[in-house]
């Protein structure tokens, strides 16, 4: 182990784990390359497209932009802890019904952005909506289709298989680092 690297302990998915990682290492790096959780998506790496998208301590983050080192302590949540091929989560049956996929590669990230938001509020309007997935890009479908989940009733929505999290934070603070939607 070089000199530099710390040990990290996440619960993530539920589960207690512990990461050896370097110094410059992302959350985003973490999860793909050790954990092998390959939902959050590597889009530009930079904080500006959301596929990356997990939710931390509540809140939805970026997790290119979140050091490794910064979420010692977190519990995060990704995409794969939220439902399965068999048994998906409300929401990605939502996203189904609604057409709101094509390939896919944004999905994870906006599910998990959208998770987020009704943990903490589950009744957005939808301007909170619009605001709440405005940096989740997505080059096949649109927009409009993929926002129809998160207005759909909130108890169709509830998750049975996960813990949720909650903030008090407004949809201002809903990113933990993005540049083009920087928390105030
Ligand atoms: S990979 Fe694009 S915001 Fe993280
Ligand atoms: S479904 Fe292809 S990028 Fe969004």
């Amino acid at each position: 182990m070089l000199e530099n690297n710390h040990t990290i302990h996440l619960t993530l998915n539920g589960e207690s784990r512990a990461f050896t990682v370097e110094p410059r290492e992302t959350l985003l790096h973490v999860l793909r390359e050790r954990a092998h959780l390959t939902g959050a998506k590597k889009g530009c790496d930079l904080g500006e497209c959301d596929a990356c998208t997990v939710i931390m301590d509540g809140r939805a983050v970026n997790s290119c932009c979140v050091f490794a080192i910064e979420a010692d302590g977190s519990t995060v949540e990704t995409i794969e802890g939220i439902g399965t091929a068999d048994e998906p989560h409300p929401l990605q049956r939502a996203f189904i019904d609604a057409g709101a996929i094509q390939c896919g590669y944004c999905t994870p990230g906006m599910i998990m952005a959208a998770k987020a938001l009704l943990d903490r509020d589950p009744h957005p309007t939808r301007e909170e909506i619009h605001a709440a997935m405005s940096g989740n890009l997505c080059r096949c479908t649109g927009y409009t289709r993929s926002r129809r989940p998160s207005s759909r009733p909130p108890g169709s929505l509830n998750s049975t298989r996960t813990e949720r999290g909650h903030s008090s934070d407004g949809a201002a603070s809903f990113r933990h680092c993005q540049p083009r939607h920087a928390a105030s």
